[in-house]
């Protein structure tokens, strides 16, 4: 499976993400890949609009019904259709831990799917202790980076990785600075079931062609 963050990228920003969705969605039927689209939360409601996809958002917030000027609601995501969250983004942290873990349980009392960040190994056990649907390791200093993958720098800590994720049960996805179909099958090959991606598909000057080399690394 492939995760496609569009961030606050203008590529992938109103109407702009409704037609990178367009494309992911030609590609997931053409390829037979899961594909994801990760939209803002201002996109959500006009993306599920337009496509089959499931379609995730970028964060939500440990809260309920009340007092809570500019968060953003879990069973409200529900409602309009999104399916899940990225939760503990090396660019969306949240203030401590202890709203992570509520933000985990939130989401899954109304059934919110969650993939939890972890920029370290140690973040990872942490992580998993969470229970979340999904959970990812990027090292923050390679994302964004369009010359060096997390599948070509840090092979090792990826397939330590997906020692601790299979003990713990959950499913592993790796991202930053995922670029080629080499750099999916090699995350494959040491034990993730799938990537994270943003800048190679969304700022790619032609992205359905960027997208179908990742969805090659799926091939046996
Ligand atoms: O969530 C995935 C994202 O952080 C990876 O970004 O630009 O390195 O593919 P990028």
């Amino acid at each position: 499976m492939i995760f496609v963050n569009f961030k606050t990228y203008e590529q992938g920003s109103g109407s702009k993400a409704v037609e990178l969705t367009r494309i992911l969605e030609e590609v997931a039927l053409q390829t037979q890949v899961k594909i994801i689209p990760v939209v803002q939360i201002i996109d959500a409601e006009t993306v599920i609009g337009s496509t089959k996809l499931e379609v995730w958002i970028q964060h939500v917030d440990p809260v309920t019904y009340g007092a809570n000027t500019g968060w953003t609601l879990p069973e409200e995501a529900v409602k309009v259709g999104i399916r899940g969250v990225f939760l503990n983004h090396s660019e969306h942290k949240f203030a401590n831990w202890e709203d992570l873990v509520k933000a985990v349980s939130r989401c899954r009392e109304v059934e919110l799917k969650t993939l939890v960040f972890a920029s370290s190994l140690e973040e990872l056990k942490k992580a998993l202790e969470l229970k979340p649907t999904y959970v990812a390791y990027e090292p923050p200093e390679l994302i964004g980076s369009t010359s060096i993958s997390v599948a070509t720098a840090q092979p090792e800590i990826i397939a330590k990785a997906a020692v601790i994720t299979k003990e713990g049960g959950i499913p592993l996805i790796v991202g930053a600075g995922i670029a080629s179909r080499e750099d999916v099958k090699k995350s494959l090959e040491l034990g993730a079931v799938g990537v994270a991606v943003a800048t190679d598909v969304v700022k790619a000057v032609d992205p359905k062609r960027e997208l179908i080399d990742l969805t090659e690394g799926f091939k046996g």
